[in-house]
């Protein structure tokens, strides 16, 4: 068995909210290639997208380990003691907690873990998006595992036919629930059509606990109780042999859907597939952008990255995504661009709205 852990934070922008500053991702190499000295880790690579640092570790220590989450703390804590000296924009902005306390969820950080019999091939993808919320990876997950007309493999695969299920987690309530498609996919979709409140955490093989897909889920600003950015989400996806080709779990980022983040965090916008040279959102900070790293996992070694975007037949999604977000941006500060009122709560808008708030009076 091995396990991976994909941990994220953004302990500081450069320049902005727009890239990690090279010397952290520095930083981190080194604490990991520690760690893999002392034993702790089999493997490691440090991936990044626009300001947030990703730490790909590959371990036998099973998922929710004090000791893999102590290192990914420690290492956020590090760069983020490097942001505050070169003063970077919002140095320590994912780190929620001055003390590390056993476990990182809940801490600030995401995270998105599983722990997998290695088969004879697996190879597996790892996607980091920016400027954008947990909810983002509803639709592309679905896409993957439950819409014969993305996966083929659904259709004539023997072993993907009897389709997949779906973890689903109310972030608000904190309730989750399990649905099988194609038989449920109904009672799937009225939930997770809903992304800025119900988000899918898992996915499993039909009616088994061997996940094959898994999310990171915190909402920071529910967490905080304010504005600290968005969530920024990372998605790990298995792939081939009874499971989505690794074309297939690509194929849904050719259509740049539209999620919630971008500006302030308070904007809607195309979800944009790019290189690892790309990955640096400027424009309106955004906008919205996902990069993805391809690796084959050999006896618990990262054999990779391949740069999965890196791929000029993603070239149209680009252009459509910037097409989107020209028009997007002529709406201004008018919802539907701006997210609606109950979602611009935890940014600095109702602190507004306090100061003229005696300027309504009552209409008979
Ligand atoms: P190959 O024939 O190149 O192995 O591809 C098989 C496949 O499943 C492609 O999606
Ligand atoms: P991040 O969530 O990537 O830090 O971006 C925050 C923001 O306010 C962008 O305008
Ligand atoms: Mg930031
Ligand atoms: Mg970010």
């Amino acid at each position: 068995m091995v396990t991976v852990s994909v941990i994220k934070a953004d302990t500081g922008g450069y320049v902005g909210h727009s890239a990690v500053h090279p010397d952290s991702i520095k930083i981190a190499e080194e604490r990991l290639a520690k760690a893999q000295q002392d034993g702790l880790l089999l493997d490691f690579h440090v991936g990044k997208v626009g300001d947030d640092l990703a730490l790909i570790l590959t371990h036998n220590g099973g998922v929710d380990q004090e000791e893999i989450h102590r290192l990914a703390w420690e290492t956020f804590e590090a760069t983020t003691a490097l942001a505050k000296k070169l003063k970077l924009y919002g140095a320590g902005q994912d780190l929620l907690s001055d003390a590390f306390s056993g476990n990182i969820k809940g801490m600030g950080p995401g995270i998105a873990e599983f722990t997998i019999e290695e088969r004879k091939s697996e190879p597996i993808l790892i996607f980091l998006a920016d400027k954008t919320e947990p909810g983002a990876w509803n639709l592309p997950l679905f896409k993957m595992f439950a819409d014969p007309f993305n996966t083929p493999g659904l259709v004539i695969d023997p072993s993907m036919h009897d389709g997949f299920d779906f973890e689903v987690l109310d972030l608000i309530e904190h309730r989750k629930a399990r649905f099988s498609t194609p038989e449920e996919m109904y009672d799937l979709l009225l939930f997770i059509g809903a992304p800025d409140r119900y988000v899918i955490k898992n996915v499993y093989r039909k009616g088994g606990n061997e996940s094959v897909a898994v999310t990171s889920t915190q909402r920071l600003n529910l967490m905080a109780g304010r504005y600290v950015g968005k969530d920024d989400p990372v998605l790990i996806v298995r792939c081939q042999s009874g499971l989505p080709a690794v074309g297939e779990a690509l194929e849904p980022f050719g259509f740049p859907h539209l999620v919630a983040g971008w500006m302030r965090g308070s904007h809607f916008g195309p979800l944009m597939p790019v290189s690892f040279n790309e990955d640096t959102p400027s424009r309106f900070d955004g906008p919205p952008r996902v990069v993805c790293y391809g690796f084959q996992l050999c006896n618990g070694k990262l054999v990779g990255p391949r740069d999965m975007f890196a791929d000029p037949s993603f070239q149209t999604a680009r252009e459509q995504a910037m097409q989107i977000a020209d028009y997007m941006r002529r709406m201004g500060p008018f919802e539907p661009h701006r997210l609606p009122l109950d979602a611009m709560e935890y940014t600095t808008m109702p602190q507004v709205m306090e100061r003229i708030k005696d300027r309504f009076e009552p209409v008979e």
